[in-house]
């Protein structure tokens, strides 16, 4: 840039004064100086032209932004690269802490930042051991497949270890189940052998008219000669007597009989019938007797039938309590009590003689909801307030409060005390609630019920509202068979054994003061009186089997010669009384000579009667005491933990 002509003509100052404007020519200093002021402002625009930004290129506003919001990154960065405060962003200035927005932005601002520093770490990594993110994607999706199919695999061999598991102890069933006591027993005595063969023929006299004259009926009318049905089982014939017969026929030996009842359930059984049916009743002969005919031969088939009547029994449990309902409508699934119960009440014995059924189903198909039913009951009754220890006779399924303060061994009590023993044998004696709380009803059912007569013989009394009747059921003969079996498991066996044999002792008696050495349905005791009945609507026996079943646990436990001439007695007296050609039948008053008859084999006869006094002259090898337990109808389950059937 040239110097010469540029400055201005106008008034000058130098250092603030005006210069006058007189002079025409300058002095040397003057021209030095400006000379000076045009040189520094030559180089200073020589600089400027190489040194500032190109400002042809015409920098727009928006790159301008762009730029500095580039440089923000590094402008704002607040902490340095490794700090240890992982994720957080210290604030740094206090107006950091005012702003929201500003915080959240920063927040974000960091948090990408650690993402990419993290993406560099890792992409430098990897770049070090020569692996592309290509490659690592891939192999870190080959990881998880490695993964999944290792999984696939573990659980494919567990199942596969399973079933074979499963096969094999189904194997072990089916090699082994006719075999742990299920069969045999052949006594060494030979007197005992000609009576069990009695026995035997008994039993074969009995199927032998069912089939021929009810075939398929519940039960047989014998002397008329054909099918009956009692209320219990509905309207619908459902071979009772032949589901209640089987394992009597499979313990008995005979083959053919055993068979064509067996291929009748496989076949003919239904349970998918209208009909209004009893579940206590349903549960201890159906689901009992095909229960203990498959433990006995290990043939899946009447497992899965006895599973597929439970089902049809679930609907009675829908109760607020848990406390099942005495009635199911197979059909519908409609439930209901008696009409004759007090307040609309479930019975005891109905309700607390499902555990060992339901327990055992619950082991043998791996489905808990069988088991699960019953335990509700069981600690609904463990909680409840029992008046004196004792459990009444009735309680009501919806509001969980005892009916009427009846108490009974016999009719309506009598299988839920069997049931809290069994159930703790059953279990290998794990089950210890139901041990205490038979020890606990029991006692009090001593000191509160248990009574000695003038001549000496003790008998359980019927306890009402506070108030003693002296009467004795012949269900309640089956006591006598349930202290002794405790009596290893109580604190005093010998006691408990002296009191098995006095009820044996008692129900014996009843049986001998009759005319027909069959005893009466129940039994009273007065002052003029003992152990006979009084009322002409008690004089009956219906081939009932509990007095021949105390014998028959007295027998094994005690192997007092009585027991098996007492059970001699009653074969002889049934032989006598109540076989016709058609079969067996229940006597209207044992106290007659020449007794009418009722003209009903009861399916129970064959299921219990005439399996016990079978045992009873037989070996202790025949359903040992140690390995089963007999349900409420004499049908055997195998102890857990005790035979391959069990659990
Ligand atoms: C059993 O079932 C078969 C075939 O369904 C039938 O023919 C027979 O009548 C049935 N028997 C009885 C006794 O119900
Ligand atoms: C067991 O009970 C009997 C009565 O039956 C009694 O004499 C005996 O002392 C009792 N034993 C024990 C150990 O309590």
């Amino acid at each position: 840039m040239a110097a010469s002509g540029v400055l201005p003509t106008y008034q000058r100052y130098v250092n603030g004064v005006p210069v006058p404007a007189g002079r025409k020519t300058l002095r040397l200093r003057e021209k030095y100086i400006i000379l000076l002021v045009f040189a520094t402002f030559g180089i200073v625009c020589f600089g400027a032209f190489f040194f500032l930004p190109n400002l042809q290129d015409r920098v727009t506003m928006v790159e301008v932004r762009k730029r500095f919001r580039d440089a923000g990154e590094g402008l704002f960065l607040p902490q340095q690269e490794g700090d240890s405060h992982e994720g957080k962003v210290i604030p740094r200035h206090d107006d950091d802490l005012v702003d929201p927005h500003k915080i959240d932005d920063k927040i974000r601002l960091q948090m990408n930042i650690e993402k990419d520093m993290a993406n560099v770490k890792v992409k430098k990594e990897l770049d070090k051991q020569g692996i592309k993110g290509e490659e690592v994607k891939k192999l870190q999706g080959n990881i998880q497949e490695d993964k999944d199919k290792i999984l696939q695999k573990q659980k494919e061999e567990e199942e596969k270890k399973k079933l074979e598991e499963k096969q094999k102890a189904l194997q072990v069933e089916q090699d082994h189940a006719g075999h742990v006591g299920a069969k045999g027993g052949e006594p060494q005595d030979s007197t005992a052998k000609e009576k069990r063969d009695t026995v035997r023929k008994m039993m074969k006299h009995a199927w032998d008219s069912y089939v021929k004259y009810a075939w398929g009926a519940n039960e047989l009318r014998p002397i008329s000669r054909r099918g009956h049905s009692a209320s219990i089982f509905g309207t619908m014939a459902l071979g009772a007597t032949i589901v209640d017969s089987v394992d009597t026929l499979f313990i008995m030996g005979l083959e053919e009989e055993y068979k064509k009842a067996r291929d009748w359930i496989a076949t003919n059984l239904s349970f998918e019938v209208s009909s209004e049916l009893s579940v206590f009743e349903t549960n201890i002969r159906f689901v009992g007797g095909l229960l203990a005919a498959y433990a006995l031969t290990g043939d899946q088939m009447f497992k899965q039938k006895a599973a597929n009547i439970a089902d049809k029994l679930m609907p009675a449990f829908n109760t607020p309590t848990g406390i099942p309902y005495s009635m199911v409508n197979l059909k519908t699934g409609g439930t209901r009590n008696w009409g004759w119960a007090s307040g609309g009440c479930s019975i005891l014995s109905e309700f607390g003689s499902l555990h060992l059924e339901f327990y055992y189903l619950s082991a043998i198909t791996g489905d808990k909801k069988y088991l699960e039913k019953v335990q509700k009951v069981r600690s609904v009754l463990n909680q409840l307030e029992k008046p004196s220890g004792l459990y009444p006779n009735y309680l009501n399924p919806k509001t969980g409060k005892w009916g009427q303060h009846h108490v009974s061994i016999g009719a309506l009590g009598d299988s839920f005390y069997e049931y809290l023993l069994k159930s703790y044998l059953l279990s290998g004696k794990e089950d210890l609630e139901a041990k205490k709380m038979y020890d606990g009803a029991v006692t009090a059912m001593l000191d509160k019920m248990m009574q000695t007569s003038k001549s000496g013989m003790k008998y359980f009394a019927e306890y009402k509202s506070g108030r003693l009747e002296h009467k004795m059921d012949h269900l309640g003969c089956f006591s006598g068979g349930m202290l002794a079996l405790g009596a290893k498991e109580s604190d005093n066996e010998t006691k408990y054994l002296k009191l098995g044999a006095d009820i044996a002792h008692t129900c014996h008696e009843s049986y001998d003061r009759t005319a027909v050495k069959l005893g009466p349905e129940a039994f009273r005791f007065d002052t003029t009186s003992e152990a006979v009945a009084t009322r002409s609507n008690e004089k009956y026996y219906i081939l009932r089997p509990e007095v021949v079943e105390t014998h028959f646990y007295m027998w094994r436990l005690t192997k007092d010669q009585k027991y098996r001439d007492w059970a001699w007695e009653a074969v002889q007296a049934l032989e006598k009384h109540s076989r016709t050609e058609g079969g067996y039948t229940g006597i209207r008053d044992v106290y007659q000579v020449v007794p009418q008859k009722d003209d009903v084999q009861q399916s129970f006869f064959m299921a219990e009667t005439l399996k016990y006094l079978y045992l009873i002259f037989s070996d202790d090898d025949l359903i040992p005491l140690d390995k089963w337990v007999f349900n409420t109808e004499a049908h055997p389950f195998p102890v857990k933990g005790n035979h391959p059937a069990s659990i």
